[in-house]
């Protein structure tokens, strides 16, 4: 195999293999992890260990922009224990504040545990005699330890994209041990927020009995750093590929197409239950029969893109959507005129960056989420300074984007407040707003992310 002094290892690649009626074919991955690093990767054109989607052998390493790609295979039982089970019924929930019930087999745990060896015994074969390895997510917290057993030469940072869960929640996991020490296998633990890098060192005390002091903790004979590094979008992309004629002539043509209503209202997420929709369509619907919205001055635009699909949370979770969806439309549709223009299908970033444009206000409400890149994509994607952003306090983003229409997405008022703040808010105001978001991002974009992620593991 091609070695490479520095190794990336996610769960995913940035594409993704699916097979269609037509045969196979690339996509891009979804989610915000492939979003901020791929830019990364590309610049520093570093070794790329993952996943290639779909199951049984994996395809050979190949070259795409500059990124050597190396795929791990997952077969049928490992997307169904490892992937599905321990990584997004136990570990995402469990996470995220447990808003769903997070589901514990143990079956999935030796599954979890098989397939982290697997990505370290591929990240082995890859870097180079001290190279600098960069572990990505929940899918991986094993990989550190086991890393750093077969290759003490290595430097090993990890960076978690979502939240770490406060003590209490993190023991009612089992095997949390085991997970504590597989993190505790790199030199550095990044995490999106302060409050998380706090619960992971108390953690490391209440859980192992380890010293720390500040953010240091002291492992056998080594340190272990952990750290915040809130994460980004490559601002300067967004902002080029939304100023470009083509997407301008999009987003006229998208209101056009929503019959030139007054207020478009837009939520973009992956279908996932820690996203808020449901709380954000009750908002609208309630809006609309209290009579302070009508259709069709304000209509609403939600794409929801499939995922974890095989997963029971996320289907449930579909039933309980494409009803509220179905209840909204009947009650306060006409021919014509949807009231919500429901849109379960994954979107080009050029789409995405039109139907930004075309937003008068963007609805991000999660329940809990370590970021949300959607809503640092909606700000710098609004050159004219126009639209205004409701954002959930749950949301990492939120310790950022202050100027934002903050609400707590639990309280159902508050959402039908803020929504109303947003949608009536003076020009000028939305613009101040906007225009100090834009410059809060301009000096926080992923370049700077990733680089004082690597400064800080020493190793860059
Ligand atoms: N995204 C996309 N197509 C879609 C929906 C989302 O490309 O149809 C992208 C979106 O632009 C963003 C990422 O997926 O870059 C979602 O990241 P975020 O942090 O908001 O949420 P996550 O999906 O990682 O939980
Ligand atoms: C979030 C996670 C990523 C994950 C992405 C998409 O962004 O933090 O690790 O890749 O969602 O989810 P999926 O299960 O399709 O990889």
């Amino acid at each position: 195999a091609k070695r490479s002094s520095f190794v990336v290892v996610a769960n995913r690649l940035p594409v993704d293999r699916v097979t269609t009626e037509a045969g196979q074919e690339w996509r891009p991955s979804p989610g915000g992890l492939v979003t901020a690093l791929h830019p990364v990767l590309a610049k520093q054109r570093g070794t790329w260990v993952g996943w290639a989607g779909g199951t049984g052998e994996a395809p050979e390493p190949f070259e795409l922009e500059g990124i050597h790609l190396h795929p791990v295979p997952l077969d049928a039982d490992d997307l169904e224990r490892y992937y599905e089970g321990q990584s997004n019924a136990t570990i995402w929930p469990l996470y995220h504040d447990a808003v769903e019930t997070p589901v514990y087999r143990r079956r999935w745990r030796e599954s979890y545990r098989e397939v982290n060896a697997r990505f370290a015994t591929a990240v082995d074969k890859v870097a180079e005699q001290g190279a600098t390895v960069w572990v990505q997510d929940y899918q991986l917290q094993l990989v550190p330890a086991m890393l750093r057993e077969r290759r003490p030469d290595l430097r090993i940072g990890f960076f978690l994209h979502i939240p770490f869960p406060p003590i209490e929640l993190f023991m009612q996991m089992p095997g949390r041990a085991e997970i504590l020490r597989g993190l505790l296998g790199a030199d550095l633990v990044g995490f999106q927020q302060r409050l998380a890098a706090q619960n992971f060192v108390r953690l490391a005390r209440h859980l192992l009995g380890l010293r720390y002091q500040g953010n240091t903790i002291k492992v056998d004979d080594r340190t272990v750093k952990a750290g915040a590094f809130p994460i980004s979008i490559d601002v300067e992309e967004m902002e080029k590929l939304a100023a470009t004629a083509s997407v301008q002539a999009r987003a006229k043509q998208i209101r056009a197409e929503l019959g030139d209503p007054e207020t478009v209202v837009l939520g973009v997420d992956r279908l996932d239950y820690t996203k808020g929709i449901e709380q954000r369509f009750k908002a609208f619907r309630e809006l609309l029969s209290e009579g302070r919205l009508s259709v069709p001055q304000a209509v609403m635009v939600q794409v929801a893109t499939p995922s974890r699909e095989r997963v029971e949370h996320y289907q449930t979770l579909r039933v309980r959507v494409e009803r509220e969806v179905g209840r909204i439309n009947g009650e306060f549709g006409r021919v014509g005129v949807p009231a919500v223009h429901y849109l379960h299908q994954s979107y080009s970033r050029t789409e995405l960056a039109a139907l930004y444009c075309a937003a008068d206000v963007m609805m991000v409400t999660p329940l809990r989420d370590g970021m949300n890149l959607v809503a640092k994509e909606y700000i710098a994607a609004r050159a004219d300074a126009g639209g205004a952003l409701v954002l959930s306090e749950f949301a990492g983003a939120a310790t950022e984007l202050r100027q934002a229409f903050l609400c707590n997405p639990y309280d159902p008022e508050a959402v039908k407040e803020t929504m109303l703040r947003a949608i009536t808010v003076a020009p000028s105001e939305a613009k101040r707003r906007i225009k100090v978001m834009q410059r809060h991002l301009r000096n926080h974009d992923v370049d700077r992310w990733a680089r004082s992620f690597l400064d800080e593991l020493g190793g860059a």
